[in-house]
């Protein structure tokens, strides 16, 4: 392992432990206005550009019907789950943040549950499109719209990978825990 990302690993760290010590609501603010706020905008906005690329060059390169096809799912997939947390969720979290109660404790266990069932989902479609794409490696010659589209599918891996670990890893136990107090 390289010193950058030591160092990344270390700050990672740091932050986990800062989240870690706020409100889970304080936590909920920060998700959706970075990455909840992000997936609204970045996946109808990507996704004419995921088709272009398949339709302009998927006869020669076949695997970009995978990455059509997969980036669809995510897409689908992420829309309804944001929706669930945004709508249900998340607001079942803040108010019983504020006024513990047993009635939504139940409700919340369960659908935290199904929560991290989309995650391992989701977390399992981008192994696939990074599988399909070659770690997104870009056939010689690729067109600007392919290199951006890649680059930007990229980045929406990285995104996710950390808006999920901060829900999976920190939000979603820190919410149980409390709940079980
Ligand atoms: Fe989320
Ligand atoms: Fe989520």
């Amino acid at each position: 392992m390289g010193n950058e990302n030591l160092l990344e690993n270390q700050e990672r760290r740091e932050e986990d432990t800062q989240w870690k010590e706020k409100s889970c609501s304080e936590l909920i603010d920060h998700i959706v206005s970075k990455h909840h706020e992000y997936l609204h905008t970045e996946l109808p906005a990507l996704s004419p550009y995921v088709s272009k690329i398949h339709h302009v060059h998927g006869a020669v390169h076949v695997e970009l019907f995978h990455v059509q096809t997969l980036f669809q799912q995510i897409k689908s997939e992420l829309e309804q789950h944001s929706l669930i947390e945004e709508t249900e969720v998340f607001p079942i979290i803040k108010a019983w943040e504020r006024t513990p109660s047993a009635t939504n404790a139940e409700k919340l266990s369960q659908l935290l549950a199904e929560l991290e069932n989309d995650h391992e989902n989701v977390g399992l479609l981008l192994r696939e499109l990074r599988s399909v794409t070659r770690d997104f490696s870009l056939p010689p010659n690729a067109c600007m719209t392919y290199r951006m589209t890649y680059q930007r599918l990229e980045e929406l891996e990285a995104d996710l990978l950390e808006h999920i670990h901060l829900e999976t890893d920190i939000l979603f136990p820190k919410a149980i825990a409390e709940l079980s107090r």
